[in-house]
């Protein structure tokens, strides 16, 4: 049996489906903005229609409200006139508690990340097979779904062929097309024009924070691997280093995520000539100071710094500790032919060490990006499909 009644000082009204439960609630207001009839939805869309918003009312109230036992459906009857009916699933589905919008946020919006410091790689760590990937869903799943919570994922045993990245891409969606092509090559070559292309040591980064859409995700196929001692990968969870950073030094984290770095990268790859430049500070955090993104890369850090003066050496002092903290908490693996690294390019921090280039000792990593958005689409429509949520 479900009583429905109104909290009239907070304008809720109030869905009782048993005593033990705590009611579900909904505001009146955000009730008469969703009404489900022809009149204010779109089935065929799925979408809210938008007319009565050039003039709305914030004053319309219920003036009768009723539950019908027989179809399960919550009946109002608006102050200015309007009829409205809410099935039982929806409602509940959209439930304002805290326990209902907690469950939203992990299983529908984005799973929770789990932070890790280098000496927890051996728990995080997950290998996943590049054939199952193409022909599993639930594979595919579970390789989005680790990436999304830890941030990190290694695909083993994919052919040495080109079109490895391609077909990992498009069974998320698509790649991600920058300034450097749908795919780049990583080997030495003689007059590099980016930094990544040489032999020497490249320190922790993340790929491209001279956008303002950085690519999300980032995926490393490793063709030849160098045969020298070098060339070893290096990986730290930056979101960790910067709770580190929080709870040990807070006014260090303060300037790294209030002071706003330029980053940039200039030059031409093929035919195309490019001036990339995004001002933003190493550490983003979202309005409720939660880990959005990471910036960091010592060649792209344009010389170029638009802040005042005395914002300068603060900013140092504290980068200092950030990156010595990011190659302390460093897990360290060296991939072989037809692995493909995949990391979150928004959260972790990654490397190599330098290699020895010759002739007959050549590394070749081919890297392509896909984005957060595109994956996140893939992970929920396979939980709906898999059976995870209806
Ligand atoms: C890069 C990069 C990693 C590697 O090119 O941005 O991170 O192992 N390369 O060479
Ligand atoms: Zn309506
Ligand atoms: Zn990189």
């Amino acid at each position: 049996m479900v009583q429905v009644s109104r909290d009239l000082q907070q304008e809720l009204v109030l869905l009782r489906v048993s005593m033990e439960q705590p009611a579900m609630q909904y505001p009146e207001i955000w009730l008469r903005d969703n009404c489900q009839c022809p009149k204010c939805y779109m089935q065929q869309t799925r979408s809210r229609l938008p007319h009565g918003w050039n003039n709305l009312d914030t004053g319309v109230h219920v003036q009768q409200l009723s539950w019908c036992a027989e179809q399960q459906i919550l009946q109002i009857e608006w102050s200015d006139g309007h009829h409205s009916d809410y099935t039982y699933s929806w409602l509940k589905e959209r439930d304002f508690s805290l326990e209902n919008r907690a469950r939203y946020l992990r299983d529908i919006y984005r799973p929770e990340p789990q932070l890790w410091s280098g000496q927890q790689f051996e728990q995080i760590q997950r290998e996943f097979q590049y054939q199952e990937l193409l022909s599993s869903d639930e594979a595919l799943l579970q390789w989005l779904h680790h990436l999304a919570v830890y941030g990190l994922a290694l695909v083993k045993q994919a052919p040495l062929e080109a079109d490895v990245l391609r077909n990992l891409c498009n069974r998320v969606g698509f790649m991600r097309r920058t300034t450097y092509g749908d795919e780049w090559s990583v080997r030495a070559q003689p007059g590099a024009s980016n930094y990544a292309y040489l032999a020497a040591p490249l320190p922790l980064h993340t790929d491209m924070p001279y956008f303002e859409y950085k690519p999300g995700v980032t995926l490393l196929h490793t063709l030849q691997q160098s045969d020298s001692p070098g060339g070893w990968n290096l990986l730290s969870d930056a979101f960790h280093v910067a709770d580190v950073l929080r709870q040990r030094h807070p006014s260090a984290f303060q300037v790294l995520s209030e002071t706003p770095v330029d980053w940039a990268d200039m030059g031409s790859d093929k035919d195309l000539t490019f001036h990339n430049i995004w001002r933003e500070p190493v550490i983003n955090l979202d309005a409720n100071g939660r880990y959005k993104r990471i910036n960091h890369s010592i060649p792209q850090r344009d010389s170029h710094f638009s802040v005042a003066p005395h914002l300068v050496r603060p900013w140092y002092e504290a980068m200092a500790l950030f990156s010595r903290l990011a190659n302390e908490q460093a897990c360290t693996f060296k991939t072989t032919p037809g692995d493909v690294l995949t990391f979150d390019n928004l959260r972790m921090v990654h490397g190599r060490t330098g290699y020895d280039d010759t002739d007959c000792n050549v590394r070749h990593i081919v890297g392509a990006f896909v984005d957060w958005d595109i994956a996140y689409s893939r992970w929920r429509v396979l939980r709906r499909s898999l059976g995870y949520f209806k």
